[in-house]
């Protein structure tokens, strides 16, 4: 897969040199560049906004700014559709634009750009980039998804561009040396948190090791896991809770659930009384 990310401060993508990502990387399984966006500006100042027109706080990113980068890096010439230039690929091309104004960012946004061929990441400051700017590449043929990666304001889109990218390159075929460690995580298949972790030594400063981990009794050891995993997304996700299907639960499950107050109707689990999914913040 191949990413670009865009932005004004190329320093902040360090990071993606280091652990898997570095790693994968240096193996030819990511081809990742980052570049300064001043390097499209043409005046002397490399400006690169300017105040917001119908007034506000702030300043906006300058589209003819973004237009020269972004044409660049997708290799369009300018005006032409995508689908004509030479970066279109079968597994296609995604510009992503972090923005505190975008959907929300899941295990199955990254999921659904791990399948792209080419990525490219716009990282806008300030109060964000043109509107313009989605709006052309989207009018193109080339697929824009604003996205949030939560209900907080960062200064700019870096962090985000870094939480995008470690997201989808640990999905990417390699990067992670045993992909059964993509299995159980949370937000994976099962719709649940994961069940907690624990390793050797089996007492540490007076705290045990559960009992049923050390029994190698794998069947129990599965149910155990189940059991806290449910728990664990009743206490602190109960909307993970109420998005579970009904043909997963069995009985072992609903009795589970059925202590933490929930029931389990055709519909899916819902609190037993109301209010009962409230996590009390
Ligand atoms: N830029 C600023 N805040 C952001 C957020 N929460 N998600 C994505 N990009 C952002």
């Amino acid at each position: 897969m191949r990413v670009d990310v865009v932005t004004i401060f190329p320093e902040y993508l360090s990071p993606l040199d280091l652990s898997l990502v570095g790693k994968a990387r240096a193996a030819g399984l990511l081809d990742l560049r980052v570049h300064d966006l001043r390097s499209w500006t043409t005046d002397r100042h490399r400006t690169v906004d300017d105040s917001p027109l119908g007034g506000g706080a702030g300043m906006v990113m300058r589209p003819d700014v973004w237009g020269l980068a972004v044409d660049d890096v997708l290799g369009l010439d300018a005006g032409a559709d995508h689908a004509a230039g030479p970066g279109a690929g079968s597994g296609g091309v995604e510009l992503v634009v972090p923005t505190p104004s975008g959907e929300v960012f899941t295990q199955r946004t990254a999921e659904r750009l791990a399948g792209a061929n080419h990525l490219v990441v716009a990282c806008g400051r300030y109060e964000g980039i043109d509107a313009r700017v989605a709006e052309h590449y989207r009018s193109r043929g080339v697929r824009v998804t604003e996205l949030s990666i939560g209900d907080y304001v960062l200064n700019g889109g870096e962090v985000a561009a870094l939480v995008v990218v470690e997201a989808v390159a640990r999905l990417l075929p390699g990067v992670v040396g045993n992909p059964h460690s993509l299995v159980e995580e949370s937000h994976g298949a099962t719709g649940l948190l994961e069940y907690p972790v624990y390793t050797r030594p089996p007492q540490w400063r007076g705290h045990e090791v559960p009992e049923v981990l050390l029994s190698g009794h794998h069947a129990r050891i599965e149910r155990w896991r189940r059991d806290q995993a449910l728990e664990r997304t009743a206490r602190r996700r109960p909307d993970l809770v109420r998005r579970l299907r009904p043909e997963e639960l069995d009985r072992a499950d609903r009795a589970v659930l059925g202590r933490l107050g929930w029931d389990v109707g055709p519909d899916g689990p819902e609190p037993a009384a109301p209010g009962a999914d409230d996590t009390g913040s």
